[in-house]
C-alpha cells in the first residue's frame, strides 16, 4: 500500500445487471457525458485519496474490466477486482471484498458503479463527518422532492437514524418520508464485515441487503452518522434510460460551466456537448449544437462554428473550423482552417495555416503548410507538400478494388480542377497539373502534365446537323 495515500479502501459495487435499463449492455457500462459511467468510480476514489479501490464485478464482469483498462487520464488507485458469482443483493456484494482485505482495519468507503454525479467534495465530507465522530458508520442521505425509487431513510422522534427501508418493502407512511438513502457509506473494518454476517435475506426482493445494516448497528448501539448531501441532485443513481438522460444533463453542464470559469466562450451551453476528456483553450469560442467527443483537445483562440462534430482530434491554437463538419481522429496545426462542410476523416493532418473547403474529404492524407484543398475533393492515401493547390474536385484513386495506394504531392504543385491521380503516383516540386487530367506517371519537377484527349473542334457541325435534319423531315412528309 502506498505511504502517501491515506490508509483508506474504497468498495465500488458494479456487479448488477440493472434490469430496469432493459439493455444487452451491463448498466455500468452505459455511457455519461462520453463515458461508461463505471469510470466515474475512479474519479471519485482518487479524490478520496483512498490507497485501494476493490470493484465488485459479476454481470459481464469482462467488460467491465475493459472498460476500465480504457480509462484515459484518471488518476487512479490500484484498482482489485472483486468477483460476485451470484447476484445475491448488495450486502452479498460487499462480502466478496472481505477475503482480499485480509487483515485490514481502518475505514472503507462504499460506492457504487451507477453514481456519476457524486462529487469528491461530497465524499470528502461524508468521510469527514465519519473520522470527526469516530462513527462505526456514517451513511449519505439526500431529501427528494420524489423520492420513489430510493430506500427511505428512518430516524427516531430525536432525529436520530435507526435504519433504511426499501421501497418494496416500505410502508405507506414510509414511502412518503422524503429522506432517502443515496447508498454510499463510510464504515469500520472488520465490524462492517461482522455486520454483514447478521444480514438475511428476509424482504420483498429476497436479497441481502447492505442497508440492513444500518439497523444492525443500531441495535448493537453503536455511533451512527447521517450526512445529507449538499445538492440533491448528486443523489441520482442510475436505474432507467430515463435516469440515464437526466444524468447527461447535469454532467453536460457541469462541464460547460466548467470550460466557460476557464476562458471558453460557448455561445449557447444548452446546445453544446462536450465529453468530459475534452480539453479547450482559452478564448476559443464555440458556436451552439456543436459536438466535442472522446479525447479532443482544441488549443486556444479558435473558432468551432455550429453543428460541428469533432470526435478524438487533436486542434492547436487559432483554428477555424465552419459549419457542418465532422471531424474524426485528425490532426490540424494551429491556425488551419476546415469547412464548411468538410469530413476529416482518421489520421488526417491538416498542417499550420492549410485550408480545407467545402465537401473535401480526407483520410490518411496530409495536407502541408499553407496548401489548399477547398472544393469537393477526396485525399486518401496521400502527402501534399507545403503551398500546394489542390484544384476544385481533385480526386486521389487511392483503392484498386483490392489494395490502397499513395498519392505523393511535393511543395508547390498546382493541381488543376477535375484531376483524378491513379495512384501510385508523385507529382514533383513545383510542377503543374493541367485541369481535368487522370495522372497515371509520376510527372518531374516544375514540368505541365497534360493527361487528357486533345479536344476537336468540329466547325459549324451543329449547322451540318440542322440541314440534315430539315432535309429528312422535308422527305418524310413525302
Ligand atoms: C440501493 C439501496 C437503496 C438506495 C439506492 C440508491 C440496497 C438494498 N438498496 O438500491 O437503499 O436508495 O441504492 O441508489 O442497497 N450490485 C451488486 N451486486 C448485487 C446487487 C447490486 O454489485 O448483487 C450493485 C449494482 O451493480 C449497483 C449497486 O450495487 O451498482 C446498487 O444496486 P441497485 O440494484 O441499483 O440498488 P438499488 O435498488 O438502486
Ligand atoms: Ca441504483
Amino acid at each position: 500500500m502506498s505511504k502517501s495515500k491515506d490508509n483508506l479502501v474504497c468498495i465500488a459495487l458494479a456487479a448488477g445487471q440493472g434490469k430496469r435499463m432493459r439493455s444487452k449492455r451491463a448498466k455500468v457500462l452505459h455511457s455519461v457525458a462520453g463515458r461508461p459511467m463505471i469510470q466515474y468510480v475512479l474519479g471519485q476514489a482518487a479524490g478520496l485519496n483512498a490507497s485501494r479501490l476493490l470493484i465488485v464485478v459479476g454481470h459481464q464482469g469482462e467488460a467491465v474490466r475493459q472498460a476500465l483498462s480504457h480509462a484515459g487520464g484518471t488518476p487512479a488507485p490500484s484498482i482489485d477486482w472483486v468477483p460476485q458469482e451470484t447476484l445475491a443483493g448488495t450486502g452479498h456484494a460487499v462480502q466478496q471484498a472481505r477475503p482480499l482485505l485480509g487483515d485490514y482495519e481502518g475505514t472503507v468507503v462504499i460506492l457504487n458503479g451507477d453514481q456519476p454525479l457524486l462529487t469528491g467534495q461530497t465524499l470528502a465530507r461524508l468521510l469527514a463527518v465519519h473520522r470527526e465522530k469516530g462513527a462505526a458508520l456514517t451513511l449519505l442521505t439526500a431529501r427528494l422532492s420524489d423520492p420513489r425509487g430510493y430506500g427511505r431513510v428512518l430516524r427516531d422522534s430525536g432525529g436520530r437514524v435507526t435504519g433504511v427501508v426499501e421501497e418494496a418493502d416500505a410502508s405507506e407512511e414510509q414511502r412518503k418520508i422524503p429522506e432517502i438513502n443515496i447508498g454510499v457509506y463510510a464504515a469500520q473494518t472488520p465490524g462492517l464485515f461482522s455486520l454483514l454476517e447478521e444480514v438475511r435475506p428476509d424482504n420483498a426482493q429476497g436479497e441481502y441487503y447492505l442497508t440492513d445494516i444500518v439497523r444492525l448497528a443500531v441495535q448493537k448501539g453503536q455511533l451512527l452518522c447521517g450526512v445529507s448531501v449538499l445538492d440533491p441532485e448528486e443523489a441520482l443513481g442510475i436505474n432507467t434510460r430515463a435516469d440515464l438522460s437526466r444524468a447527461e444533463k447535469v454532467l453536460r453542464r457541469r462541464i460547460a460551466e466548467r470550460w466557460m470559469a476557464e476562458g471558453v466562450t460557448l455561445v449557447d451551453p444548452e446546445t453544446t456537448r462536450i465529453d468530459s476528456a475534452v480539453t479547450i483553450g482559452r478564448d476559443t469560442v464555440i458556436y451552439p449544437f456543436t459536438m466535442l467527443e472522446g479525447e479532443t483537445a482544441v488549443g486556444e483562440d479558435c473558432v468551432i462554428a455550429s453543428h460541428v462534430r469533432i470526435i478524438s482530434s487533436r486542434l492547436g491554437n487559432g483554428v477555424v473550423v465552419k459549419d457542418h463538419c465532422v471531424i474524426s481522429e485528425a490532426v490540424l496545426e494551429d491556425e488551419a482552417s476546415v469547412g464548411p462542410f468538410s469530413h476529416l476523416r482518421p489520421a488526417a493532418l491538416i498542417r499550420r495555416r492549410a485550408r480545407v473547403g467545402n465537401f473535401v474529404e480526407i483520410k490518411k492524407a496530409e495536407l502541408g503548410e499553407e496548401s489548399k484543398a477547398n472544393h469537393l475533393s477526396y485525399l486518401g492515401d496521400a502527402v501534399v507538400g507545403k503551398g500546394v493547390n489542390i484544384g476544385a474536385g481533385t480526386i486521389t484513386c487511392n483503392y484498386d478494388g483490392t489494395k490502397k495506394s499513395r498519392t505523393i504531392i511535393e511543395d508547390q504543385v498546382f493541381v488543376g480542377s477535375d484531376t483524378q491521380f491513379i495512384a501510385p503516383v508523385r507529382v514533383g516540386r513545383g510542377a503543374t497539373i493541367a485541369a481535368g487530367s487522370t495522372v497515371t506517371q509520376d510527372v518531374p519537377p516544375d514540368a505541365l502534365a497534360i493527361a487528357r484527349s486533345p479536344q476537336v473542334n468540329k466547325k459549324e457541325w451543329n449547322l451540318k446537323k440542322k440541314i440534315g435534319k430539315g432535309k429528312r423531315r422535308s422527305s418524310a412528309s413525302h
